[in-house]
């Protein structure tokens, strides 16, 4: 497992719940020196590279409303902890989930969903560690706790029900996806799918004025919401959104994958490819709406790690109603135990 130290500025076992350092956002917004500095709010606003700019005051908003998004449940953190040991035991897994009732009803109840469609029923997290693996229950573990952190509310109007199915979708797509490549992981990649927009949902949340403007002029002027959200707030949803992937541990493979899923660049990652993909896909066959009305064409980088342009790849995937049927399994996992 990476360790989240080198590229989130952290050092190693610090708890989830910890605060991001306003030094630490703005080196990664583009401050160069890498330091806390009692000078920041002297410097001149940044300049990133869609040439917007950032004043600090912008940086501390979106520090304060990171800050403000819940850190995971406690066992969550104690399964980041212990994964990142590569000598982590199954057991020592199955003994952290055992102790979270809520969490084992919702990972039973996903994996006794028609989607697993498993020979007979699962009764208990070891059980299911043995049928399904040590990796798909520690990313199903992460990726319950992150629909479990989803406002069920917001003033932006911002449709969350219609946001879950489309990054649900994204993940599931990312996943077909990244089975494709050498060298990407699909249940890795399908966390980075659920989660490549969550920087909408800390808008929608905290900034829910600036973010219902952003959703309007994206809609009246047919531009992409990311487009919107820097002409209207400043800095868009990666931005934020890496941000909060950071507070939460995740490594830093998913952070810059989170920063780069509009980035026609984006490093040329497996993940990256993966997930540029599966977003512009889910869009296409109106699987939910994150509030994006644009389809961006892929890159080259992207056609080329997957053979063939958007509709190649859409007809090599096949039929995608399973993923949708695994998005609405998944979907139910956030609802009381
Ligand atoms: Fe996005
Ligand atoms: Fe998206």
């Amino acid at each position: 497992m990476a360790d989240n130290s080198a590229a989130g500025g952290y050092a190693a076992g610090c708890p989830l719940a910890r605060h991001i350092k306003r030094w630490d956002f703005e080196r990664r917004l583009g401050y160069s020196s890498g330091e806390p500095s009692a000078t920041s709010s002297r410097r001149q606003p940044i300049l990133l590279d869609d040439m917007n700019q950032i004043s600090p005051e912008l940086a501390k908003k979106l520090t304060l409303a990171v800050e403000k998004m819940p850190a995971f449940p406690k066992s969550v953190q104690k399964i980041l902890e212990l994964t990142r040991n590569m000598d982590c035991e199954p057991k020592h897994l199955v003994q952290v989930i055992e102790k979270d009732p809520v969490m084992t009803v919702k990972i039973l109840r996903v994996l006794n969903s028609a989607y697993y469609n498993l020979p007979s029923k699962i009764t208990s997290v070891n059980h299911s560690v043995v049928f399904l693996g040590f990796n798909t229950i520690k990313n199903l573990v992460l990726g319950i706790a992150s629909v479990g952190v989803l406002p069920k509310h917001n003033d932006a109007g911002f449709d969350i029900q219609q946001y879950l199915l489309h990054s649900l979708t994204t993940a599931g797509i990312a996943k077909l996806l990244a089975a494709k490549l050498a060298g990407a992981d699909p249940m890795d990649c399908y966390i980075a799918g659920l989660l490549h927009d969550f920087g909408k949902v800390v808008f929608a949340q905290f900034m829910p004025d600036e973010f219902s403007r952003a959703l309007q002029k994206s809609r009246n002027e047919n531009i992409s919401l990311h487009v919107a959200e820097r002409q209207v707030i400043g800095v868009d949803h990666t931005v934020v959104g890496s941000m909060l992937a950071e507070k939460w541990q995740f490594s830093p493979v998913l952070v810059d994958c989170i920063r780069n899923h509009h980035s026609r660049e984006g490093g040329g990652g497996g993940m990256w490819a993966s997930v540029y993909a599966a977003n512009q896909i889910s869009k296409v066959m109106a699987f939910g709406d994150s509030g994006n009305p644009c389809i961006e064409a892929l890159p080259q980088a992207v056609s080329n790690s997957f053979g063939g342009d958007i509709d190649a790849i859409i007809v090599s995937l096949g039929d995608m109603s399973k993923i949708v049927e695994e998005a609405q399994a998944f979907s139910h996992a956030g609802d009381d135990a």
